[in-house]
């Protein structure tokens, strides 16, 4: 039977506040049958749900689209309800047509126009505060009255900074850490959300308190008041009533402000809260804040509405909760072990607490010999550095209670001190928080490593999707591009990271330089300590720069900024998320940045490099155009980055930032420049831009030509003793076809000299197996896999890393984040390869893909699942008496191109299918 079901729009479910005049819409089918194919289908769209005032009617259109259909009806207004369902018919290979009809499902509009905002963004605070130091969050409230006959109820809300709402004292959302990180200087998100069965005829409060957040917080880089130093807030509740009217309640100076127990919010440093200093009641309806002071309407060129956007991607939530072992460490300190690191915080309960009593939680990734220790992210402590760190004073009580607002650490183990009597592991629990995406895929095989490995990707993932994708959790909490670049496929495996990623790369393309340079962190953040500051950073935002973060707020890119590999993701990125989603949406979101920075490298490639002139690319010439204007060599770069020991390449850790920024090594600028020029040409070409894919093609073929020519020696040779200037030679198809072979044999020697060791650093690890396999080099492929000694991934799963590390011998070397997913992306080889579930760029989103198993190595089995925006994708593979067993499964409305070992091919259609391969 046919079954329509996970209807969604947006990406998200039932959303609330969305501003898409044609909003996509999706659903899944579900056939017993085999080879089923969607025919038609027919989505309705009304104002109410029993669809008595319609606003769109597709009409029973002949397509097999189940996914990005976008609404074409009438126009939507602020605040409209939007219910919708989807009839459709569907065909198998060998069955009659089939229909079926969807439940009900609506997604509602926030606030279109500016017009529509009547509360006004107001100061947290009254008095200037010393902005060197940490100040107090900021609690502010504000009763107003429901008349008879509410029908709905909507609250509208951001701020500058986090903030937390209450209404008459209940929690308004699961949601946290809103309003999110953007690049707040050219949009910051507002969230709506229904608050109608909250309030009460009569009287009702609305309260809310602000924290530090990405706003003024030292979440990026190593500064503070990232954005700025005050933390304003700007509000509205929008009453409707039975009898058609309307009433507003927005921010303005009616609002009281006061402080209150929490005295300092960061999100990395962590909070103090003082529960002596917090005003009992002050949620409650009739709490006397007579004491208080009324807010001032706050001034400044960046509070216009019309930076205001509605949430763009999905919400912060709290997720997985632990319960901790009590240790004593050497020291003899008493530390919680969670048993897995996460990003999150604490939730404490606190027995016979003294008035006055000070109880700290300290949150760190590891301990060193038998102790606690924070060294690994944070080189500079002394012992007044609250670093990851809450402090709660007590009040005196039976039983407190604390969880942090806006404070989120990095941590397996936290180290408590202030608690006399016995520290009971039920009274604390570790809570993970993340953006809320959905789960999409599962790896499993016979070697438990692998499988630990899975689980610490996943969960290195989940440290770092908070809003934006970060570095790590714990040191710099940046938005480095770079990484996710290298991640963004591995990303889209585990879980849909579709809406996350479109939010996030339109930060990349607002903050891109007037140049083309992408700035390698995005969103920018600096450190300002003045209203000059922020008004300059204005001034210079408009006239297209933005804050660079390493190169000081000087309004101009810092020296560290469009590095190589890490720019790019202005084109990998998109790319990735059209071949994984199939949505045309981000590459026309995306086409100008990627175009922008390509550009941006050609020009970089005809500057000339004075070091490098007596070299012969400086002058040898073809059709009047010399050889060095298509070789990158100017600029810094970070070049392979994080690459382990080898001879030739030097140990990376010995080469100090300055060292490296007098590196312009050509060798990865030139290589990503083509990769990225290709890219372009690719996206050009999906979106009917032909002149450009033109350009961008013949320019690329240009590269490839020099490349070859100077980089690649005859034999295959490009710099002896290193694996990753092959890998990536191959991964991006620099070589011309003849010379395919000999690189990949250096690349398998290159391996094999090191003892089935990867050699590879930041940029090549996703690429390395994939090309070892490619190649004909299984076996080399398979056993760098699963490897042990380090380098390698397992080395650290031996060593009890539940999460992937920054540096290869982290563990060894209690070095670096513990948290860095980049390395994680080895398990797209999982899924690619060892399951060989792949899509396909010609039929993007997995609408038709590529089932392509390879047993190999020791492994006996393997299965994994993905969630496609389709349904359920299988891989599964068993050896068993000599022989193989294959099981797939094949969503409704998709088909694939089953690839077994023994070169057999089939392309199916949805169902389950097995095979036996002798
Ligand atoms: C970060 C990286 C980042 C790099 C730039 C590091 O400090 O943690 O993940 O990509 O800097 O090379």
């Amino acid at each position: 039977m046919l079954k329509i079901k996970a209807l969604r729009t947006e990406y998200l479910e039932n959303p609330i506040g969305i501003d898409a005049q044609n909003p996509r819409l999706s659903w899944k089918l579900e056939s017993d049958r085999q080879g089923v194919m969607q025919k038609s289908y027919q989505v309705t769209a009304a104002l109410d749900s029993a669809f008595e005032t319609i606003v769109w009617d597709s009409g029973m259109v002949q397509s097999d689209a189940s996914v990005q259909v976008l609404y074409k009806g009438e126009k939507l207004c602020s605040g409209q309800r939007v219910y919708w369902k989807v009839k459709v018919t569907a065909e198998g290979e060998t069955t009659e047509i089939e229909a079926a009809e969807s439940e009900t499902v609506f997604f509602e509009m926030g606030l279109l126009k500016e017009e529509d905002w009547k509360g006004k963004w107001i100061e947290a605070v009254r008095e200037p505060e010393d902005i060197e130091s940490y100040n107090p969050a900021s609690y502010l409230r504000r009763e107003f009255q429901v008349k008879k006959g509410l029908v709905r109820a909507r609250i509208y809300q951001t701020a500058h900074g986090l903030y937390e709402f209450w209404v008459n004292e209940k929690r308004g959302t699961k949601d946290v850490f809103k309003p999110g990180f953007t690049s707040y200087y050219h949009r910051i998100q507002y969230q709506t959300y229904d608050i109608t069965k909250l309030l009460e005829e009569g009287e009702n409060v609305w309260s809310v308190i602000i924290g530090d957040g990405w706003w003024r917080g030292s979440t990026g880089g190593m500064y503070r008041n990232n954005f700025g130093y005050r933390l304003q807030f700007l509000g509205q509740i929008v009453l409707e009533y039975a009898d058609g009217s309307k009433e507003v309640v927005g921010t303005d100076e009616k609002f009281k402000i006061a402080h209150g127990g929490l005295r300092m919010s960061d999100m990395k440093f962590g909070e103090v809260y003082d529960a002596r200093l917090e005003s009992k009641g002050w949620k409650k309806i009739g709490f006397d804040d007579s004491a208080w002071e009324d807010a001032p309407l706050a001034e400044g060129k960046y509070l216009n509405y019309s930076l205001l956007v509605p949430s763009r991607s999905v919400p912060i939530r709290e997720k997985e909760v632990f319960f901790p072992k009590v240790l004593v460490d050497k020291e003899g300190s008493t530390v919680l072990d969670f048993g897995q690191n996460i990003a999150g915080y604490v939730r404490m309960k606190l027995r016979n607490t003294r008035k006055g009593q000070t109880i700290s939680l300290i949150h760190s990734e590891g301990m060193k010999d038998g102790v606690f220790y924070l060294g690994n992210v944070c080189t500079d402590l002394t012992d007044n550095t609250h670093y990851q760190q809450v402090d709660y004073i007590a009040e005196g009580a039976d039983e407190e209670k604390y969880q942090p607002f806006f404070g989120v650490f990095g941590f397996r183990y936290v180290k408590v001190t202030g608690i006399e009597q016995e520290i009971l592991p039920e009274d604390f629990e570790a809570v993970a928080v993340y953006s809320d995406m959905e789960e999409t895929g599962d790896f499993h095989c016979s070697n438990e490593l692998i499988n630990q490995l899975v689980k610490n990707s996943r969960w290195s993932q989940k440290g770092n999707f908070l809003d934006v994708p970060t570095d790590c959790p714990t040191r710099e909490r940046s938005p480095w591009t770079g990484d996710a670049q290298v991640y963004a496929k591995t990303a889209s495996e585990f879980m849909n990271v579709y809406p996350f990623f479109e939010k996030w790369l339109a930060d990349v393309s607002i903050e891109q330089y007037r140049d083309g340079m992408v700035a390698n962190s995005v969103p920018v953040t600096t450190s300002l300590h003045s209203e000059e500051e922020v008004n300059r950073l204005i001034t210079e935002n408009k006239c297209g720069f933005i804050v660079p973060g390493i190169g000081g707020p000087d309004g101009k890119p810092g020296v560290f900024d469009g590095s190589a590999g890490w720019g790019d993701v202005a084109t990998i990125a998109p790319y990735t998320m059209y071949l994984c989603y199939g949505d045309r949406q981000i590459l026309e979101n995306q086409f100008e940045c990627a175009k922008r920075w390509v550009d941006y490298m050609i020009r970089c490639a005809k500057d000339e490099n004075e070091k490098q002139m007596e070299r012969p690319e400086y002058q040898n010439f073809e059709n009047g155009v010399r050889d060095a204007d298509y070789i990158f060599d100017t600029r810094f770069h970070f070049g392979e980055w994080l690459e382990p020991y080898s001879e030739e390449s030097g140990d990376p850790a010995e080469q100090d930032l300055e060292a490296q920024k007098k590196r312009t090594d050509p060798l990865v600028a030139t290589a990503y420049m083509y990769h990225s020029a290709v890219l372009t040409a690719k996206m050009a070409e999906v979106l009917g831009k032909s002149e450009e894919q033109k350009y961008y093609r013949e320019y690329s073929e240009n590269v490839k030509r020099v490349y070859n020519k100077y980089f690649i020696h005859p034999d295959g040779t490009i710099v002896k003793g290193r694996q990753a200037p092959y890998v990536r030679t191959l991964q991006f198809d620099l070589c011309y076809p003849e010379m395919r072979k000999k690189v990949a044999a250096r690349l398998a020697e290159a391996v094999r000299d090191n003892g089935m060791c990867l050699n590879t650093g930041f940029l090549s690890t996703p690429f390395l197996l994939f090309q070892l396999l490619e190649n004909g080099y299984k076996e080399e492929a398979f056993a760098v896999l699963e490897q042990t000694k380090a380098p390698s991934w397992l080395h650290p799963v031996i060593l009890g890393a539940t999460t992937i590390l920054e540096e290869w011998t982290g563990l060894d070397e209690h070095m670096n984040s513990y948290n860095h997913y980049s390395y994680g992306a080895v398990c797209d080889f999982l899924f690619g390869a060892v399951c060989g579930i792949q899509p396909l760029i010609e039929t993007p989103g997995y609408k038709h893909f590529e089932l392509r198993p390879v047993p190999g190595g020791t492994l006996s089995c393997a299965k994994a699942t993905y969630e496609s925006l389709y349904g359920t994708i299988r891989s599964e593979w068993e050896k068993k008496e000599g022989r193989i067993e294959f099981y797939f499964a094949v969503p409704v409305n998709t088909t694939a191109r089953i690839v077994l070992p023994d070169g057999r091919v089939e392309n199916v259609g949805s169902g389950e299918y097995r095979f036996v391969v002798s």
